[in-house]
């Protein structure tokens, strides 16, 4: 029986257009479910976007749209560019479908039921960027510790839950499941918080109507976090689908960023609980993307869309540099000359390198026919190693890892060409030897790469003469040695990528 792995992104709020830094995430999980299908895992991958609420009801005021229509056309922003960037959901979820309300609906009555939800009067400082309370200790200068801005005194009936309940039993749970939040560092943030003393919070609002209706009081609508982390459970078929959810739950991967933590760790976890669910199985926590040393944020006017990258870098570019470069865990710097470094020494010399010549010799000194590989080689070795180190790296999340053992054996496949020089050598076993090696270490590089760049992985495959698709074969078989057969027609082609300038030469040239 193949494996369930459900893999999720964060849900994006709609009153903003995609860019790099949700672009970021998506990728990662993108790659981490390609990679999950290639080891034969019966893959759930879900994205989506985050409708309801306060921002979202402004900014659509703002913009002279109804809610509704602000949310229709940002989700179709994000769709496209997820599109655009290849990314392989499964589901996308809008926090407006009815299947949405009617989790929501399910799980927190559940909750109420079960006596964890209870009415009261709210009054704190809110921050409408995060769509969160917050404490005066936590602000910086009384303005919102994420976003620098002011926040506003609200005042509200409404109910709450109890999430003092749930100190010991969130506690326990992390006792219990040590790898349960990823890295070391964030489980410990999360320990730090539930240990400073979880009060209870708010859960619903009058103020507004954006949002999915209580169904024990038609007075009040979600607080709009609440609703939105139960999407997870929403696409795993929570109220709809028992088998499903059955299937699918807890056995979940979140990823998300460091500024939604606490939803994440220490709501989300208590919520499922209060409901008589198990909290998920693994979240993953990343950094922040930071341009110039700052945050990207639409106040801070410092935002990249993801298509603009993509105009120059391509799709494969774009995925790659994301992955390699930025180190799952800490926050990552941007930037443009990074990336033209990884593209030209990864993607032009290193894997373009190998290719180019190894289809140039084949063309020229082996009538245009790949050659089988030896049963033993050096190659093989590296090969196995690779495979390896790459293996435990997915596993671990650290798609830069993984990508830089992949690396590793392009660089030494090229360095082995160097020292056989097999342009020297005159048609014949020994240079037949040699290609077939290096088309074999093509081939397993083509399906180790595939979740990072399945696009220029397809045509790397074709162009060895490979029938299929790298992304329809199966770990750990297609990473053994010997799988290349030998007799296939090998074609030269077009550099896969073009060498690009710096931004110096282009404008001085
Ligand atoms: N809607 C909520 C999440 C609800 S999940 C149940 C939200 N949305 S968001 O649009 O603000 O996007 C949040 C996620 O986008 C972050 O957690 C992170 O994964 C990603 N990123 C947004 N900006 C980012 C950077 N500058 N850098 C890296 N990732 C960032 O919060």
């Amino acid at each position: 029986m193949p494996r369930p792995f459900y893999i999720t992104t964060p849900i994006y709020y709609v009153n903003d257009a995609p860019h790099i830094g949700h672009a970021y995430t998506t990728v990662t999980a993108d790659a981490l479910a390609r990679w999950h299908r290639l080891l034969g895992d019966d893959v759930l991958f879900l994205t989506g976007t985050d409708e309801h609420g306060l921002k979202v009801a402004r900014t659509a005021e703002a913009n002279g749209l109804t809610p509704q229509e602000q949310a229709d056309r940002t989700s179709a922003r994000f769709a496209e560019a997820w599109q655009e960037l290849d990314i392989s959901y499964d589901d996308f979820i809008r926090t407006t479908e009815p299947r949405h309300h009617r989790a929501v609906q399910a799980l927190l009555q559940r909750a109420h039921d079960n006596g964890y939800v209870e009415q009261g009067t709210y009054s704190g400082l809110y921050c409408v960027a995060c769509e969160a309370y917050y404490n005066e200790a936590d602000l910086n200068d009384g303005n919102c510790p994420i976003h620098g801005r002011p926040v506003e005194l609200f005042e509200e009936d409404n109910y709450f839950f109890k999430l003092s309940h749930f100190t010991q039993p969130l506690l326990d749970w992390l006792g219990e499941h040590p790898d349960a939040i990823q890295p070391e560092s964030k489980r410990n943030e999360a320990i730090g918080l539930i240990r400073q003393g979880l009060e209870d919070v708010s859960i619903t609002r009058t103020s507004l109507t954006w949002g999915v209706p209580v169904p024990w009081d038609r007075d009040h609508v979600f607080y709009v976090w609440y609703d939105a982390l139960i999407n997870y459970a929403t696409a795993a078929g929570y109220g709809s689908d028992p088998e499903g959810f059955d299937k699918w739950w807890p056995r979940v991967h979140h990823l998300i960023g460091k500024d939604i933590l606490r939803f994440h760790c220490v709501y989300w976890p208590a919520m499922l609980m209060a409901a008589g669910e198990l909290p998920p199985h693994r979240v993953y926590v990343h950094g922040f993307l930071m341009v110039g040393g700052e945050k990207m944020s639409k106040t801070g006017l410092n935002q990249i869309a993801p298509t603009d990258l993509v105009r120059d870098f391509g799709v494969d570019g774009f995925r790659h540099h994301f992955l390699r470069d930025v180190h799952f865990g800490p926050d990552g710097d941007f930037s443009y000359e990074g990336m033209i470094a990884r593209y030209n020494a990864d993607l032009a010399n290193n894997l373009g390198n190998l290719l180019s010549r190894v289809a140039t010799i084949v063309t020229r000194r082996c009538g245009g026919i790949g050659p089988a590989p030896a049963a033993e080689s050096p190659l093989a070795d590296l090969a196995r190693t690779a495979f390896q180190a790459a293996a435990e790296a997915w596993e671990a999340v650290q798609p830069s890892e993984a990508l830089e053992a992949t690396w590793r054996l392009i660089r030494d496949t090229n360095a082995y060409l160097e020292t056989n020089e097999p342009w020297k050598l005159e048609p014949g076993p020994a240079l037949d030897a040699i290609m077939g090696d290096a088309l074999e270490v093509l081939r397993i590089v083509a399906v180790l790469a595939t979740p990072a760049m399945p696009a220029t992985c397809a045509e790397l495959w074709r162009r060895i003469g490979m029938p299929g698709n790298p992304d329809e074969q199966r770990l750990p078989g297609a990473a053994a040695w010997g799988g290349y057969p030998g007799g296939l027609a090998v074609e030269k082609g077009q550099p896969l990528f073009p060498r690009m300038a710096s931004p110096e030469t282009k404008t001085s040239g």
